[in-house]
């Protein structure tokens, strides 16, 4: 028997996007939906030079450090300048805080839009040299009604974005988005340079069958998660113990945690008193993203997305995930209270 013809409905995100602003009726600008564009830009820019990172000499270090502390690399900064250039030509941005500036850029008056951005443009540096996967990370608050566009447009909690994604570049360059109506994943087909409808709709199972933590920081957790891991590695007879996976980017870890289910933590500990992973540009994105999926994202005693920053590059510890495994990560900082 011969096969069927190709599918002529491929739905791109643009297509997607669209959609759903008609959906909203006359009242939706397309701001947005310009917006987003920018954005799935950026990420194909950022992509084709991931790819040929080792052949166009984009590996190793760029020789500064960002006010976190961090040396730079090559990649960060491109990634960087990349994303701020592309937000900033679009016209519909009035705040942009990226883990690479020291301070949020307010977009002058030529350029000004509504949406306030804040991004991780680079995830998962260390692994860049090894090829191993990475990704952008960002959230898209709207300005104030009242408001011309200032830092506190983006001190405010992740519950209160619009907009929320990453693009993870691994065997295929993937871009998970929600505009708070769910979660949809797109796959860039590189050969039409589009992002397409791969994964609708994804909801995390509600229970999982792996852990995912740098445990080379066992020395300095806190009980609750000394207590939880152990109850993962030695469950009671009959139970069998969950399996580790530790990528070491936050992109992939969540990414495979959103498909898979489980859970991945990152949590406040003695060395780290506030926490490793940023507030703004790392846990609210992906916080959004997890209970749009229908799990759970804590810091142990509080919901991720009620925390008001009071600093744009804030950190926060951080567990997120399937629901049952979540749970009981709270349950062990509750018997600690
Ligand atoms: P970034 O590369 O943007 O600075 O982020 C690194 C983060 C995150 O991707 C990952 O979850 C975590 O740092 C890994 O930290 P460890 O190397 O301490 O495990
Ligand atoms: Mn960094
Ligand atoms: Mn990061
Ligand atoms: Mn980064």
């Amino acid at each position: 028997t011969e096969l069927a013809p190709p599918s002529t409905e491929i739905i791109t995100l643009t297509r997607h996007v669209l959609a759903e602003q008609i959906h909203l009726g006359p009242a939706a600008s397309g701001d947005l939906t310009l917006l987003l564009n920018a954005i799935q830009l950026t990420s194909k820019f950022i992509a084709t030079n991931v790819r040929r990172a080792r052949l166009i000499n984009l590996v190793g270090l760029a020789g500064d450090t960002n006010v976190q502390g961090e040396e730079q690399k090559k990649l960060d900064v491109l990634s960087n300048d990349i994303m701020v250039n592309a937000l900033r030509a679009s016209g519909k941005t009035a705040v942009l805080v990226s883990e690479e500036l020291d301070e949020a850029i307010i977009i002058e008056d030529r350029y000004k839009g509504k949406y306030c951005v804040v991004f991780d443009p680079l995830d998962g540096s260390s692994n860049i040299d090894a090829g191993v996967n990475i990704g952008t990370i960002f959230g898209i608050y709207q300005i104030r009604p009242d408001s011309q566009g200032t830092i506190a447009d983006v001190l405010r909690p992740g519950s209160e974005m619009v907009a929320a994604g990453y693009t993870m570049y691994g065997s295929s360059a993937n871009l998970v988005l929600s505009t708070g109506n769910g979660v949809n994943g797109y796959t860039l087909d590189t050969a039409l340079g589009e992002f397409v409808l791969t994964h609708p709709d994804i909801k995390i199972p509600p229970r999982g069958k792996i852990y995912s933590f740098n445990e080379g920081n066992s020395l300095y957790f806190h009980p609750p998660t000394v207590n939880y891991l152990n109850s993962v590695k030695f469950p009671p007879a009959g139970k069998t113990p969950y399996s580790a996976r530790y990528i070491g980017s936050m992109v992939a870890d969540v990414h495979r945690t959103l498909l898979y289910g489980g859970i991945f933590g990152y949590p406040d500990d003695k060395k780290s008193k506030q926490g490793k992973l940023r507030l703004l540009y790392e846990a609210f994105p992906m916080a959004f993203l997890t209970e749009q999926a229908g799990g759970i994202a804590t810091t142990g005693t509080k919901r991720i997305l009620d925390i008001v920053p009071t600093k744009v590059h804030e950190r926060t510890g951080i567990y997120l995930g399937s629901k049952d495994d979540v749970q009981e990560v709270i349950k062990f900082y509750e018997a600690e209270a």
